[in-house]
């Protein structure tokens, strides 16, 4: 049995590829750079030949309005036809939870579209809504950051690991299809400033976390439970203070102030 995974070079496709072919899967990871364009279309015929589940981990290279449109309406419709026309049995693709509590911003404006289009399609599918992973933590941080502040809401989010994030989309990919939407979460629940201020001086970084309820999350709008998964999520095991722990272990001494 044949797994594709489009965007498979990717931060979360890398180690699903890793985690499917430990698991003694027949996986092609696709992108780019390998010759598969999911945007023009090139080389998707011969990656999806004998294919029996597409894995769709990709991410546009620019978040611009029109572009991250272009990029996930245009890539999704092409994966979708030639999915149809290879005889693909599963389309697995990762998107985000709330994302339609997020549409102040045109990234999630495109993952909508991205999601009606594969539920409006006749291809079987499961999509996948993750929460935010524990990576990306520095990045909320450095956008809401001014000087040496960081504004932010005292919104409830439950981040996850990516690893469990990964593990989580191989096993949803290897089983039947959902024809449905599932939510990934992390074990716990946090504030949103409080997690970045704790993460912030745990890398002893002199950045001073301001709680601001009016703050915005990448210009959005959220309020206390905008982030949150839903009852039914499947949460995954990793604890925040664990991966941070071990995350510190890997920093080189010098990169302990921000980067
Ligand atoms: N960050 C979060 O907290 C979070 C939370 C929930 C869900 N997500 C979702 O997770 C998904 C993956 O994110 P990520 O951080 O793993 O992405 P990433 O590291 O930026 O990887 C993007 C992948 O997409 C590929 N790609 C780009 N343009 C392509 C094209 N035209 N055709 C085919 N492949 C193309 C890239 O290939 P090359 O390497 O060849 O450029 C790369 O493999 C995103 O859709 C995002 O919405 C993220």
């Amino acid at each position: 049995m044949k797994i594709v995974v489009i965007g498979g070079t990717g931060f979360i496709g890398s180690k699903l590829v890793k985690k499917l072919r430990e698991h003694g899967q027949e996986v092609a990871a696709a992108s780019p750079s390998s010759g598969v364009n999911t945007l023009t279309g090139e080389g998707l015929a011969d990656a999806l030949k004998s294919a029996s589940i597409v894995v769709d981990v990709t991410n546009s290279p620019s978040w611009e309005d029109a572009a991250v449109l272009k990029f996930f309406e245009t890539s999704t419709r092409n994966l979708l036809d030639y999915e149809a026309a290879a005889g693909v049995g599963h389309h697995v693709a990762l998107s985000v939870v709330g994302t339609e509590r997020l549409l102040e911003s045109g990234f999630f404006r495109a993952k909508l579209v991205q999601e009606n289009l594969i539920k409006a399609s006749s291809n079987s599918y499961s999509i996948i809504r993750a929460t935010q992973f524990f990576e990306f933590v520095k990045n909320i941080a450095d956008f809401s950051t001014e000087g040496n502040k960081v504004r932010l809401p005292p919104a409830l989010f439950q981040p996850m690991a990516a690893d469990d994030v990964a593990s989580a989309i191989g096993r949803i990919a290897m089983s039947s299809p959902v024809n449905d939407t599932v939510e990934i979460g992390g074990p716990e629940q946090f504030r949103l400033d409080e997690l970045i201020r704790r993460y912030l001086a745990t890398r002893k970084d002199p950045r001073e976390v301001i709680s601001d309820p009016h703050a915005r999350y990448f210009g959005i709008e959220v309020s206390d439970r905008t982030l949150l998964p839903n009852d039914h999520a499947r949460l995954g095991e990793t604890r925040f203070e664990d991966w941070l722990s071990h995350a510190m272990k890997q920093l080189p001494k010098t990169d302990l102030q921000p980067a």
